[in-house]
């Protein structure tokens, strides 16, 4: 299933803006508030359609019946660009457990470019609900490539994507291999540049939030 939360008007769609807006993109603090914010709305998007129980709360007054949330889930992202939607999950489901796995664009000399997992922390996913954030989901490879990364440390229950953008390409791609995952996405755009960045999009999300990198 694929949820496209800037459809709806609400403040997803104003906090995309802003990420994509060359004036306002240089104030790194906003960039990662920004998708920190995303994060922490999509959360709460996503915890109503997970499974809730129903429990008794002992007030100082009496007893409140209560549904809370049946299991916290596990929370992974990909360094380093991930890092800041990956804090506005874990603000909102804030019990987490959390994986880290790290993944970047190694350039060929031919122009090309393969992606590259090398690190990876992660606890018992065995039938949990997975969430894994990525701001960018472009050509969906390393993704994809951190969901089967991941599911050799498991099996999780379900898995959700929390994307700030999406491209259609990478969508269809991810769906294709993972055809069983919700893909929450900020704002969908359907071009991708040869070099895989996504158009309109928003430039390097990782550049934008930490600083340049040296290319490697
Ligand atoms: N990663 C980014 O940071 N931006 C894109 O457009 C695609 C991948």
């Amino acid at each position: 299933m694929i949820v496209n939360l800037c459809q709806q008007h609400s403040l997803i769609s104003n906090w995309v803006a802003e990420l994509r807006d060359t004036s306002i993109q240089g104030d790194r603090m906003r960039f990662r508030k920004n998708l920190e914010r995303i994060g922490e709305v999509t959360a709460y998007e996503i915890s109503k359609v997970l499974p809730f129980v129903e429990k008794e709360i002992q007030t100082p007054l009496g007893i409140a019946e209560h549904k809370v949330i049946k299991e916290q889930p596990v929370l992974a992202t990909i360094l380093r660009a991930g890092l800041p939607l990956h804090q506005g999950l874990l603000n909102f489901f804030d019990k987490a457990e959390n994986a880290f796995i790290s993944a970047y664009r190694k350039h060929n000399k031919d122009g090309g470019f393969e992606i590259s997992l090398e690190y990876m922390s992660c606890p018992d996913i065995e039938n949990k609900t997975l969430i894994i954030s990525d701001p960018m989901l472009a050509t969906g490879s390393s993704l994809v490539k951190t969901i089967h990364f991941l599911k050799e440390e498991g099996n999780p229950r379900e898995i959700h994507i929390v994307t700030a953008i999406a491209c259609t390409v990478g969508i269809e791609y991810v769906k294709r291999e993972e055809p069983n995952i919700t893909i929450w996405c900020g704002d969908i755009d359907d071009e991708l540049t040869a070099k895989g960045y996504i158009v309109p999009g928003l430039g390097d999300a990782g550049d934008l939030a930490f600083g340049a990198k040296l290319q490697m």
